[in-house]
């Protein structure tokens, strides 16, 4: 680590940035944050339609909002701010997520970053426009030609951390019609903006652990699952996955604030068998669900899947909810399930929808069809709360949850 350290020494000087002190481990300094939650929430609940939700929202609107473990950052605030960046994650301070994610891949040199994906360098950074770096990349870019769509791949495991620290992280987009690699970057969907993406700082997983510990915050560390053949170089999965505890244990932080999530099984029983105090919160991502046999599979496993020890689990939170024969928003057997064998729930994630008029799309799939304005988002977020009663959840734009979270007293 200590090319990294210097090296952004180095930048900061250059920059003439202020290098901030080391503020420890900063459990309270939340107490000063003056949490701003925007404009979005009141153009969502205006949207609404009328009945007593809206009016109880309507009259949380002059505050206090509060930072809640309710309202958990997904990626950061990628609604505007570019993905797993450090101004994505102050964005999502700023708008009081109380739990802070970081999605965690290995670079060629076996180093945590913090990336949604092995592989998604050609769409969350500027890697293509840098011909050194590109170069490495597993797919070297192809422009589109004749109807064949432009091709890129670029992992985190191409190239070292000192290298993906050069890095600049843009949203997340591309345009697989793109005849040229400034083509295929500019992808940005319509409801999100370019407005930030002025050279995002991406972020090594120990850089995010010290920003999230000094902001007095918890984390919730995703292992993503490789995209390369495991063991990668000698580095096994075990491994891999014991490098993610090791880093909170080497830094001193509590297990209690750390939620490691994976969507692999194997991954969670390692944590619950070889790291019990941070297993026992690992939060098993389920995507079983998103086929209706898998999804019936996922339901009948849920008290196996307790006896061994899992105790938060978190599927696309379509799967938590479903409509009655009066098209009312209620409880899944799959949430009723769970709460049946003592297992708690987190849902994932709003505000990665876009426009709701149309349905909502895969997010939305068991109620859309009381689904047509974006101030539905709402009615959708109180039958998690309150009927479900999720323990939080994620967001691609926290202010949303937390305007909600400090209106609820969550
Ligand atoms: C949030 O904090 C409350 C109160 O301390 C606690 O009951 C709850 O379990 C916490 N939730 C998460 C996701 O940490
Ligand atoms: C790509 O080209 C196809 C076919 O011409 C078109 O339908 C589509 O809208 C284009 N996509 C973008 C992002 O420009
Ligand atoms: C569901 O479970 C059945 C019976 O164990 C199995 O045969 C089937 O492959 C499973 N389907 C899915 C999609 O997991």
């Amino acid at each position: 680590m200590r090319s990294l350290l210097t090296s952004t020494l180095l930048i900061s000087i250059a920059t003439g940035a202020v290098v901030p002190k080391d503020p420890g481990h900063g459990q309270g300094q939340n107490k000063k944050l003056n949490v701003q939650v925007g404009p979005r929430p009141y153009f969502l609940v205006e949207d609404m339609d009328e009945g007593p939700l809206k009016k109880k929202l309507q009259s949380c609107s002059e505050g206090p909002f509060k930072v809640s473990n309710f309202s958990i950052s997904h990626r950061g605030a990628p609604l505007q701010f570019p993905e797993h960046t450090r101004e994505s994650y102050s964005a999502a301070r700023r708008e009081g997520a109380g739990i802070i994610e970081c999605d965690v891949a290995f670079t060629k040199d076996k180093k945590l970053v913090c990336r949604h994906a092995q592989c998604d360098l050609h769409t969350t950074t500027d890697i293509l426009a840098r011909p050194n770096l590109a170069a490495k990349c597993t797919t070297p870019f192809t422009p589109a030609r004749n109807g064949t769509p432009a091709q890129a791949k670029c992992c985190t495991s191409d190239i070292t951390l000192a290298e993906f620290k050069t890095l600049c992280g843009k949203m997340d987009g591309y345009n697989a019609n793109g005849t040229t690699v400034a083509e295929y970057m500019a992808g940005t969907p319509p409801y999100r903006t370019d407005l930030y993406a002025t050279c995002g700082t991406v972020m090594a997983h120990d850089e995010y652990l010290k920003l999230v510990d000094g902001w007095g915050l918890k984390f919730t560390p995703e292992l993503k699952t490789p995209e390369v053949e495991m063991p990668f170089d000698g580095y096994t999965q075990e491994q891999y996955a014991q490098d993610l505890v090791n880093a909170y244990k080497k830094a001193g932080i509590k297990p209690e604030r750390v939620f490691l999530q994976s969507f692999l099984p194997a991954d969670i029983f390692y944590w619950i068998k070889n790291e019990p105090a941070f297993g026992q919160q690992a939060v098993y991502l389920d995507e079983r669900v998103d086929t209706p046999e898998g999804y019936a599979n996922a339901t009948a496993s849920i008290p196996d899947l307790a006896k061994k020890g899992v105790r938060i689990l978190a599927p696309a939170f379509f799967a938590l909810t479903k409509l009655d024969s009066n098209r009312n928003i209620v409880p899944s057997e799959y949430a009723i399930a769970a709460k049946k064998a003592g297992i708690k729930l987190i849902g994932w994630s709003f505000e990665r929808s876009g426009f709701l008029k149309t349905g909502g799309g895969y997010y939305y799939d068991y109620v859309k069809e009381v689904i047509n304005n974006d101030g539905d988002m709402y009615t959708v977020l109180h039958a998690l709360a309150q009927q479900v009663g999720v323990m939080g959840m994620f967001s691609d734009w926290p202010a949303t949850v937390t305007y909600y979270a400090s209106c609820f007293g969550l």
